[in-house]
């Protein structure tokens, strides 16, 4: 049985010491709920007010990011042993923020996933196709591309999950609709049990990411192949973000 996983990405929003305020309050909101794994993940500065504010409490919190190296010579990077050393439980790798403007490769992805598990943190990495990519009947070939190029190693462990975010639906209020989100979701699965095994493609944890809210929370996760949600825009509001871990009703 898969446990759902609703995880937040706060993007480059919040202070250390707004995030230590919305997390208090989705403690009071989602505190008695222990059939999801609830994540969220602040901006750097805000990890150590927001395992503060999380502490003794249900939820994860996690980077957006990390470097591949355990340290080094590499000016403005952080290193999975210092997010592990904070507490820190996940890292986001491969957001399509990072590929569009940072520079991300499958290559890279590969190599901070790697990092990730060696630390014994649960990564949380991301593909998905760009508006054109999909427009040019791509879609299922660039999630193949990206998924053996930086997860293909590294599917065998329990603390890898997949997030399929359609770049096209981020940040822009169009979802996937549940019948896509699900043909891109059995597509992976399916592509994870011919890479590995389809024990580790039934095990595997696969989340869905763009403009995902209360309102159209519940239509995804009744798909077979949806596991969660990575949710940008509503998890910055704690009521909304409730709403979503809530999705059981
Ligand atoms: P939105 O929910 O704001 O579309 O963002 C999705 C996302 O990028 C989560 O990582």
């Amino acid at each position: 049985m898969r446990v759902p996983m609703i995880a937040g990405n706060w993007k480059m929003y919040r202070t250390a010491r707004e995030a230590a305020q919305t997390i208090r309050t989705l403690r009071g909101l989602v505190g008695e709920v222990t059939d999801v794994d609830v994540v969220v993940c602040p901006p750097f500065t805000a990890l150590p007010a927001a395992l503060e504010a999380a502490s003794d409490s249900r939820i994860g919190i996690g980077a957006q990011d990390c470097h591949w190296g355990k340290e080094g010579a590499y000016t403005g990077e952080v290193a999975v042993p210092m997010l592990a050393d904070l507490g820190c439980s996940h890292v986001i790798v491969g957001h399509s923020e990072r590929r569009q403007f940072f520079g991300e490769t499958d290559a890279t992805v590969d190599r901070k996933i790697e990092a990730v598990l060696a630390h014994g943190l649960t990564c949380i990495g991301c593909l998905g196709e760009t508006l054109q990519e999909r427009e040019a009947g791509q879609t299922l070939q660039v999630l193949e591309r990206q998924l053996r190029g930086g997860f293909a190693r590294h599917l065998h462990s329990p603390r890898l999950v997949i997030a399929y975010e359609p770049v096209w639906a981020i940040g822009t209020g169009r979802t996937a609709t549940p019948a896509q989100a699900q043909e891109a979701h059995a597509f992976l699965r399916g592509l994870v049990a011919a890479v590995a095994d389809p024990d580790v493609a039934a095990a595997i944890r696969i989340l869905y990411g763009g403009s995902v809210k209360p309102e159209n929370i519940v239509a995804l996760m009744a798909q077979p192949d949806m596991d969660g949600a990575l949710v940008g825009g509503a998890s910055l509001d704690p009521s909304s973000f409730a709403r979503i871990v809530k999705f059981r009703g």
